[in-house]
């Protein structure tokens, strides 16, 4: 799902973007003669990929920026001198947010609240009709001014800065979405079919690291955490 979003944040910022909808009037690719929007995408795993993968598709100005340096060299060999890589600190995405035209929130901690990388004062040095994409809202969003929002009425804005932070952006794309799930789950379900529970856990590492709740005991050490049990 988190391809699935990350390659949707492009098309909603995009979007977003363009005057009737509310933005700057600005088109991702620009036009020849005319430079194209500046994309920030903050989080570079699957979903912040998938987005970069689309932002440099749509031939964008695109950086992005993670805390993992084994990360992010992976993804300047992938993208071979097309995406902009950065260390992600406060002052540097802080440094960055004047120029943005969109910012893509993909970060994620596991088990903990996402990190607040753009805070309510950042979007007074913004421009006025930028767009800000908040993936990670269904881990409580990586914006200070991020709340949840819905398909039906999918954006708000905060100091003239557009947000759009709808918490399951893959629901939008049901086809494709269900027949990317059920291909990524399709494989585990036959196994545990096929093995049952006991033997499916004690075989496949993936399944035992996957487990939350067993014999009403809850296994996953930060689901735990997360309820209050340690
Ligand atoms: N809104 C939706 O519909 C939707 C759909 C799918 C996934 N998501 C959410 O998208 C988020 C990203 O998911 P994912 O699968 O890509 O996660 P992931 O674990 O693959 O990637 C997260 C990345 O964030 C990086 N990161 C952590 N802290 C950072 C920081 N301070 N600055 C920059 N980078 C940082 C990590 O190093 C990692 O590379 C999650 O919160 C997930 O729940 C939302």
């Amino acid at each position: 799902m988190s391809q699935v979003a990350g390659r949707m944040a492009v098309d909603v910022g995009a979007y977003h973007l363009l005057k009737p909808h509310g933005g700057r009037g600005l088109l991702l690719g620009g036009a020849p003669g005319v430079p194209p929007a500046k994309v920030l995408i903050l989080g570079g795993g699957v979903a912040g990929k998938h987005a970069a993968e689309m932002a440099v598709g749509q031939r964008a100005d695109v950086t992005l920026f993670d805390i993992s340096a084994q990360r992010l060299e992976e993804l300047d060999d992938q993208f071979g001198g097309r995406l902009k890589t950065c260390y992600s600190t406060p002052d540097l995405i802080g440094a960055a947010l004047p120029d943005a035209d969109l910012v893509i929130g993909a970060v994620l901690i596991p088990g903990a609240a996402a990190p607040k990388l753009v805070k309510r004062a950042d979007l007074g040095r913004m421009k006025a009709g930028s767009v800000l994409v908040d993936v990670a809202i269904d881990q409580g969003g990586c914006f200070e001014t991020s709340h949840p929002t819905t398909h039906a009425d999918p954006t708000f804005v905060v100091d003239d800065v557009i947000h759009y932070c709808v918490a399951n952006m893959p629901g939008a794309a049901p086809l494709t979405s269900t027949y990317a799930l059920s291909a990524a789950t399709g494989p585990y379900i036959l196994n545990l079919a096929r093995k049952g529970v006991d033997r499916a856990i004690a075989e496949d590492p993936g399944f035992a690291a996957g487990v939350n709740v067993r014999a009403g005991r809850i296994e996953h050490p930060a689901v735990a955490r997360s309820l209050g049990f340690h």
